[in-house]
């Protein structure tokens, strides 16, 4: 077994490379079919992740939306939407947060070892807490992912933190990165990755697997690691779907 689950980063941004605006309001970057294509990949996944800042300004529910994948999933003995994590330092989590309250799948919350136990309390009964040594780093929380929940297959929806994590200790194997047509222009807002060192530079680019236009928005799909599966189940059935107009003729 591999000490780490199949990793795919997912993430919508605008044209100048923002994830989000500095405003109130919850920046809508992706379309209808887009956000259907994601509750797929979604669908495909053990589990989904994505950053404490995430949780509590976006207050996300990250489960399945349709009906025929919740189906799907329940036929084949899964909960209806993946298992849901985050992480945090602070511990800054609302227990009546949607992250938390709503799917019938478990939550993990990973945190350093000394926040742990005061988290515990806090969020008893909503999510299981798992204290991570002095400092959580990303191939710990993989690999007590894979080893200890079953996770065999992880999709990190952001932000920008989190992402620029997996990508600087080369811990993904596959982005798919959407581009929204619009410009933010806040330099203060948070944009797709933070500062960092990582793999892809002008000397060793990253490889280019596919790119898809989705009505207004367009889907760049990178492989970043050796394991990139290209029959990924998401794909394979877009391929059927794409060819079978001429398979018909
Ligand atoms: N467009 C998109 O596809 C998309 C997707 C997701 C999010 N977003 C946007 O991105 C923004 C949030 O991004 P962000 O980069 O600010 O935050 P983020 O990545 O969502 O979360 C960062 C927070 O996660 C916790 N964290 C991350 N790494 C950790 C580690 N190794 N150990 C312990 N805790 C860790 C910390 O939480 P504590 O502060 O609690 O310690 C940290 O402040 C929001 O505006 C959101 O709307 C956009």
């Amino acid at each position: 077994m591999s000490d780490r689950p199949y990793v795919t980063l997912s993430c919508a941004m605008s044209i100048d490379g923002y994830l989000d605006t500095t405003g109130p309001e919850r920046l809508l970057l992706s379309n209808a079919e887009d956000i259907d294509r994601v509750d797929q990949v979604r669908s495909e996944n053990d589990a989904i992740m994505v950053g404490a800042s995430t949780v509590r300004r976006d207050n996300p529910r990250l489960l399945i939306r349709s009906e025929e994948r919740r189906a799907a999933r329940a036929a084949a003995g899964l909960p209806l939407s993946p298992i849901k994590v985050t992480v945090t330092s602070r511990g800054d989590l609302d227990p009546d947060a949607a992250f938390l309250t709503t799917g019938d799948a478990q939550k993990i919350v990973y945190t350093p070892l000394a926040r742990a136990r005061r988290l515990d309390e806090r969020l008893r009964g909503v999510a299981t807490v798992v204290g991570l040594r002095e400092r959580v780093t990303m191939s710990d929380l993989l690999r007590d992912l894979v080893t200890r929940r079953g996770v065999h297959r992880l999709m990190v929806e952001g932000g920008g933190t989190l992402l620029t994590q997996f990508l600087a200790e080369d811990l993904a194997d596959e982005l798919h990165l959407v581009i929204a047509p619009i410009f933010v222009g806040e330099a203060r807002a948070p944009r797709v990755v933070t500062s960092g060192a990582f793999p892809w530079t002008a000397s060793h680019r990253a490889r280019l697997a596919s790119t898809r236009q989705i009505g207004d928005v367009v889907l760049v799909r990178y492989a970043l690691s050796d394991r990139f599966d290209p029959y990924h189940r998401g794909e394979l059935v877009k391929n059927i779907r794409d060819t079978a107009p001429l398979e018909a003729r």
